[in-house]
């Protein structure tokens, strides 16, 4: 793969980007050209990744965050604009779900549920609400969301989690209507089965876990699970200039499983 500058100048704020996805993405932004801000509440993953970077030659800027406190995001974003003056990119991808599978209306008590909806959907809300006034200021600017396919074709055992998720589509897309006017895209992502840490120990969660993985992987139409570079090549490819006339649409990437139904 040889790699060009698309985002050479930029300065981009990926969240949750100490692992999985979001590391996926920090690092592909970079190679790209990026100098990336790596957001994560867990220190040792950021500082990780921004070395990972850093080693591969690129700019990256390390930063214990938890995106849903107020305070800390408004602390961080702060300190992106006083070192680098903008913010070019924001990537929304900090969420989660329960490596159990109990989230369903039975199970959830209210704290569990506040927890899931906050985590998926009012990080994406606290950090947009933050960075916005920065980029309507500098004269634009790219946001995109990692969501997920349960906004829309849903499993068992993630009713908050799916909820949330449903939300952060529609958020994307009034966003990105309000924001128009101010050269501001606003898009999604909706990854499938991406193999990360979260991903891994969900899986392992369950007995039986190599006959429900081989009984999820015959459902997916390219025949692997995916990565996550899979899901940074379209964050790239949203977060460039080359997708100056696309906002406000959700991109499924999941190697065809929302394609059709199968037996
Ligand atoms: N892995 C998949 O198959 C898959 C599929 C669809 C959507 N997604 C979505 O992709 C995103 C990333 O998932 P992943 O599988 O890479 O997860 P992961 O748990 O492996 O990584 C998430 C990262 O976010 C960080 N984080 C969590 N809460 C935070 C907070 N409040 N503040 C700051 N950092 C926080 C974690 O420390 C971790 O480093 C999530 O939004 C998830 O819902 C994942």
């Amino acid at each position: 793969m040889s790699f060009s500058g698309r985002l050479n100048g930029k300065i981009a704020i990926v969240t949750g980007s100490g692992q999985g996805i979001g590391r996926g993405i920090a690092q592909l932004f970079a190679k790209e050209g990026a100098k990336v801000v790596v957001v994560d509440m867990n220190e040792a993953g950021a500082k990780e990744t921004a070395d990972l970077i850093q080693k591969a030659g690129g700019e990256a800027m390390p930063i214990r965050a938890n995106v849903l406190n107020p305070a800390e995001v408004k602390a961080f974003v702060g300190q992106v604009v006083a070192k680098y003056g903008r913010v070019n990119i924001l990537h929304n991808n900090v969420g989660g779900w329960q490596k159990e599978a109990h989230d369903t209306v039975v199970d959830d008590d209210e704290k569990e549920w506040d927890r899931l909806i906050s985590l998926n959907l009012k990080s994406t809300f606290l950090v947009t609400h933050e960075v916005v006034p920065y980029m309507i200021k500098q004269g634009g600017g790219a946001i995109v969301n990692t969501i997920t396919i349960n906004a829309f074709l849903t499993q068992p055992g993630t009713a908050a989690y799916s909820a949330a998720k449903a939300g952060a589509f529609q958020f994307t897309r009034a966003t990105a209507l309000d924001l128009a006017k101010h050269n501001i895209r606003v898009n999604g992502i909706a990854p499938g089965e991406i193999e990360t840490p979260l991903w891994i120990a969900t899986y392992n969660n369950f007995p039986g876990a190599d006959k429900i993985k081989a009984s999820v992987l015959a459902r997916i139409p390219l025949g692997r699970f995916g990565t996550p570079e899979d899901v940074a090549f379209t964050a790239l490819w949203l977060a460039s200039d080359e997708a100056r006339y696309i906002t406000g649409q959700i991109i499924t990437v999941d190697g065809g499983i929302t394609a059709g139904v199968y037996p």
